[in-house]
């Protein structure tokens, strides 16, 4: 007999967590208790070995991530790691054919370019280096400014914790290659001292202090005005909750590398 779409059950999406020890993996791991249509199966860190996670989860060490991986089967691996780990953690997801979502930002380009190459054409992933719908809007919102005020002068200045070990951010280096699309090959000076005037370039300020969420300004200076345009996240939250909507949206999606403009309909 067919049963009801009622009776049918959806079958759960199986959640790999790296990095479940740190502040973001433990807020994915809050949202993730709030779905009812996906379950961790695995969370892996270099800490907390044996601690509780969620059900009957518990942390194992990262050593163990392809063995772990081959054992559960996840059908998405999520990553809030540092750049070296996530590296490492890719590339097993991939061999074992496990999609991604990787938050961890502080990669090099070479590291980004190794990442990219091992995924491409193998899993989907999702790679973004903030995962808030504010600041998916908010480089939108740059693109369109500087698209108009392609002569004024540009600086960015962020703001965040002081544990943050990448500086400038992975959200503001995305700023700069948004910019780049309208302003050109322009230089990136980051921080200023001695006496030089400004010349064609993009002013960088990161400040690493308390307990800062993130906060991220792009201002555009011209004769006689300015235009800033802010951000400020007010709790690690969205970028969990955004990481889920990401993973929920890859399982689904065609093999190939996305953002978040892609997972939020953006583009
Ligand atoms: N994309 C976004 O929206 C977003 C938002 C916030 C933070 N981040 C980035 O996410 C990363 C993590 O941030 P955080 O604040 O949670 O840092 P954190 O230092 O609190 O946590 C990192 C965790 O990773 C663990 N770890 C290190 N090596 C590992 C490995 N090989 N395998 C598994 N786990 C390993 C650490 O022990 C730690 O528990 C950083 O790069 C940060 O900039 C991204």
């Amino acid at each position: 007999m067919i049963g009801s779409a009622k009776d049918r059950v959806e079958p759960m999406i199986k959640v790999a967590l790296t990095g479940a020890q740190g502040r973001m993996g433990i807020l994915v791991m809050q949202e993730l208790s709030k779905q009812n249509d996906m379950k961790l199966v695995a969370g892996l860190d270099i800490i907390g070995e044996n601690k509780p996670l969620l059900g009957d989860i518990t942390v194992r060490h990262a050593s163990r991530i392809g063995e772990i991986l081959s054992q559960t089967d996840p059908d998405v691996l999520i990553d809030f790691t540092e750049p070296k780990a996530a590296i490492n953690n890719v590339l097993c997801a991939v061999e074992n054919n496990v999609n991604l979502v990787v938050g961890t930002t502080g990669f090099t380009q070479d590291q980004m370019m190794l990442m990219r190459n091992a995924i491409d054409g193998k899993v989907s992933a999702v790679i973004s280096p903030n995962f808030s719908v504010g600041i998916n809007v908010f480089w939108k919102l740059i693109a369109l400014a500087a698209d108009n005020l392609k002569d004024y002068d540009v600086e960015i200045i962020e703001a965040h914790h002081n544990q943050k070990k990448d500086a400038p951010s992975g959200t503001a280096l995305a700023a700069v290659e948004i910019l780049k699309k309208s302003l050109g090959d322009i230089e990136v000076k980051s921080g200023r001292e001695g006496i030089r005037l400004r010349g064609k370039e993009i002013g960088m300020h990161a400040i690493r202090a308390g307990d800062i969420v993130g906060d991220h300004t792009v201002l555009f200076a011209g004769p006689g005005e300015r235009l800033e345009i802010k951000h400020q996240a007010h709790s690690r939250t969205n970028f969990a909750s955004g990481a889920i909507k990401a993973a929920r949206w890859v399982v689904s999606a065609r093999t190939g590398i996305y953002n978040m403009a892609d997972v939020l309909g953006l583009k």
